[in-house]
């Protein structure tokens, strides 16, 4: 990546941290997903905001990444476009090697459907179904046959380190961080190539936060590429990369400080 601006204009919110160098090592793996020179801008009436600038942006298979930065930098922003969920105004985004802006919008759907999986500040589940029904969710469309999506359903919760008690409850009928765990649950079924959470931990107590990046951190052990967004630097030093974003830009990319991460691994 090329530092657009000198680093010292930076300032981390936290400590010792390091630069790293971001070149593709040789022989590393062609990325799944590649942001190259993207610019997004939203227009309202005539005010046009540009959320992001040339951001250039690569998630390698088994990576766990960080994206950090102030309310409003374009987390989100940078988020639905590794996510497929918007296109970009300039710049192109490949996935898994092809060519995002060459495909139409409902192979663009099925390409997030079957390759991505998403995690939400507000978890996103559905109330009026129970835990089970969320989770299985996105299996319904794949024409999975019914007893194996109900293994699929259990070995993914017991993966998010979740409890088979829970699946025949309502969402609302536990707790936040529980919540947040079946909503991993539910992405990581289908088993795709990259989860995706955007503040996963912004509604939660610093307890469920703690129990919520543990499966995180386990799911990336078991071989899950995560991209996880946030505000919180001890969140952030749970992860292997952290990439920061201001005013749009990408930044720098930093070494996480475990010292001073939310699950202390040193
Ligand atoms: N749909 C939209 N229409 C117009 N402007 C938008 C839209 N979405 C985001 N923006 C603007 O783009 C910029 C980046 O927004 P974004 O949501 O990506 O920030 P963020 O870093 O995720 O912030 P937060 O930490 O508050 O979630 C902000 O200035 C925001 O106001
Ligand atoms: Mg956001």
């Amino acid at each position: 990546m090329v530092i657009g601006y000198g680093i010292s204009a930076i300032i981390l919110p936290w400590s010792a941290h390091e630069r790293v160098q971001s070149l593709p090592e040789i022989g590393q793996s062609k990325p799944i997903i590649q942001l190259v020179d993207v610019y997004k801008e939203y227009t309202a009436g005539n005010i046009s905001t540009a959320a992001l600038k040339r951001a250039s942006f690569q998630v390698f298979k088994g990576e766990l990444i960080a994206i950090m930065g102030p309310s409003g930098s374009g987390k989100t922003t940078l988020l639905n476009m590794i996510g497929l969920l918007d296109r970009p105004t300039r710049g192109s985004v490949f996935f898994d090697g092809l060519d995002v802006s060459k495909l139409d919008d409902k192979t663009l759907a099925n390409l997030r459907n079957t390759k991505l999986g998403f995690v939400f500040q507000t978890f996103n589940l559905i109330n009026r179904l129970s835990v089970f029904e969320n989770i299985e969710l996105p299996l319904i469309p794949k024409g999975i046959p019914r007893k194996v999506r109900a293994e699929m359903v259990k070995e993914a919760l017991a993966k998010a380190g979740g409890d088979e008690r829970w699946l025949r409850k309502k969402p609302n009928q536990l707790s936040g961080g529980q919540q947040q765990r079946v909503a991993i649950a539910r992405a990581i079924v289908g088993k795709p190539l990259v989860i995706l959470a955007d503040e996963p931990t912004g509604n939660l107590d610093r307890a469920s936060a703690k129990l919520v990046i543990e499966t995180f951190l386990s799911l990336n052990k078991a071989g899950h590429t995560i991209v996880v967004v946030t505000h919180d630097p001890e969140v952030a030093n749970c992860m292997e990369k952290i990439y920061v974003i201001r005013d749009g830009e990408i930044v720098g990319e930093f070494q996480p400080n475990k010292t001073e991460a939310l699950i202390n691994k040193t």
